[in-house]
């Protein structure tokens, strides 16, 4: 009796010593964006007893200024003990580069991670010398979203082509509505890329972001030219709003249309309440049927995390299917893992499951998987240059500049 207590107490001591301390994990869900981490992190500290999770957040759609805040930590020689990074180019051109992550392939071996993430997202996260992070989820970029109740009152369908967009933007508006409602500054990107991959079509998409077609070419001056006609369709008050109160917008009658991220979903859904397939609808934006333009979020270890140990817990279970399937129901995404129990998602998560087995994929540029990170940032200004212009030209020249300048492709 004696040595079985001892044992028990021996067993407790363990378990407590293998995870104590702290963990900090750092990224841009915060507020309305939360629901999905805070529940996974629940889950860890169900796991983890004896660690205290601090979960810091810096407000801002699409990491614009989390990833500025992470910047300047990371230089300073103050990572967080972990942090949410797009797979792609936004975690390979910058943090592994400059030689600040960890090799997390003993993990991938450990956990049998080879056979459970698709081959092509192992890829973007990997470079020779190592596997840098653990996706937990796989967004959609391509996306236009809209009320089906409020379609029919006003007499419009589903847009499948630009064009038709275009031609029932005055429609609309002679009836006070907004075609398309619009957000800030990154979220006029985001509809640029949808914009783009309606226009140049998928091979051509993917050419741009290989350096293989130019900024300045014919077909790439052709996404400007359509963005600016799209963009007459959009609100005049865009800078102010963030992407959720676009979202907002929709819901509430005023905009008949919005292209987002598949969060939005997360939010029409966990936040607001609403039954996808029934409240809300969707399709792949205009033009851009049977492409699925991805994103993926992913964790990772920087060198010199204070609490290595803990954060190898905190990467064991976002990559885990019990992790990923607590996770993206409630975030709007779906598993980064095949495996997952699709039983569990709603009607919008299982029509983007679908797709993604079925249709072609291709990488975003705001979201991290397409560009390096300057060319990303930068892209900003373009988007900025076309505004104050109006002109595609000048758009387009700046554009391949800064591809020249950051060796886009290369
Ligand atoms: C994306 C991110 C998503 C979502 C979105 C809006 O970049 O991958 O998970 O958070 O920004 O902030």
């Amino acid at each position: 009796m004696k040595r079985l207590a001892t044992l028990i107490l021996a067993a407790l001591f363990t378990t407590a010593l293998a995870q104590q301390g702290e963990l900090e994990i750092f990224s841009w869900w915060a507020g309305d964006e939360g629901p999905a981490l805070e529940a996974l992190i629940e889950l860890y500290e169900e796991q983890n007893p004896g660690v205290q999770v601090e979960n810091a957040t810096v407000t801002g759609g699409a990491g614009v200024d989390a990833r500025a805040v992470l910047r300047t930590r990371m230089l300073g020689g103050d990572p967080p003990d972990t942090f949410q990074v797009h797979a792609g180019q936004g975690l390979i051109s910058s943090w592994v580069a400059a030689g600040r992550m960890e090799d997390l392939t003993f993990l991938y071996e450990e956990e049998g991670w080879f056979d459970v993430f698709p081959r092509e997202l192992i890829e973007m996260i990997s470079t020779e010398d190592g596997i840098w992070t653990v996706p937990v989820n796989i967004h959609r970029s391509n996306v236009m979203w809209y009320i089906p109740a409020n379609l029919e009152a006003w007499g419009v369908d589903v847009p499948a082509t630009w064009d038709e967009f275009l031609a029932i933007c005055p429609e609309l508006q002679a009836q006070g509505v907004t075609p398309l409602v619009v957000g800030e500054g990154w979220t006029q990107q985001h509809l640029w890329e949808s914009v783009a991959l309606g226009v140049l079509g998928a091979d051509n998409y993917v050419a741009l972001w290989r350096g293989e077609l130019a900024f300045d070419s014919p077909e790439a001056l052709e996404v400007w030219e359509v963005f600016g006609e799209v963009m007459a369709c959009t609100n005049d008050d865009a800078p102010g709003l963030a992407w959720q109160q676009a979202t907002d917008r929709l819901v509430e009658g005023e905009a008949a249309f919005n292209i987002m991220g598949d969060w939005a979903a997360g939010y029409m859904t966990t936040t607001l309440g609403l039954e996808p397939g029934v409240d809300y609808g969707w399709a792949a934006s205009p033009g851009t049927e049977g492409v699925f333009m991805m994103l993926s979020d992913s964790f990772g270890l920087p060198v010199g995390a204070p609490h290595r140990e803990n954060v190898i817990a905190w990467l064991r279970l976002v990559g885990s299917r019990e992790g990923q399937d607590t996770f993206n129901p409630l975030k709007g995404s779906i598993a980064a893992r095949v495996d997952s129990d699709l039983s569990l998602y709603n009607a919008y998560l299982q029509s983007a499951a679908d797709d993604f087995q079925m249709n072609r994929l291709v990488p975003s540029l705001v979201h991290g998987a397409a560009a390096n990170p300057t060319f990303q940032d930068e892209f900003a200004t373009v988007l900025n240059i076309y505004l104050d212009t109006g002109s595609a030209q000048a758009a387009a020249n700046a554009a391949q500049a800064i591809a020249t300048q950051t060796r886009l492709g290369q």
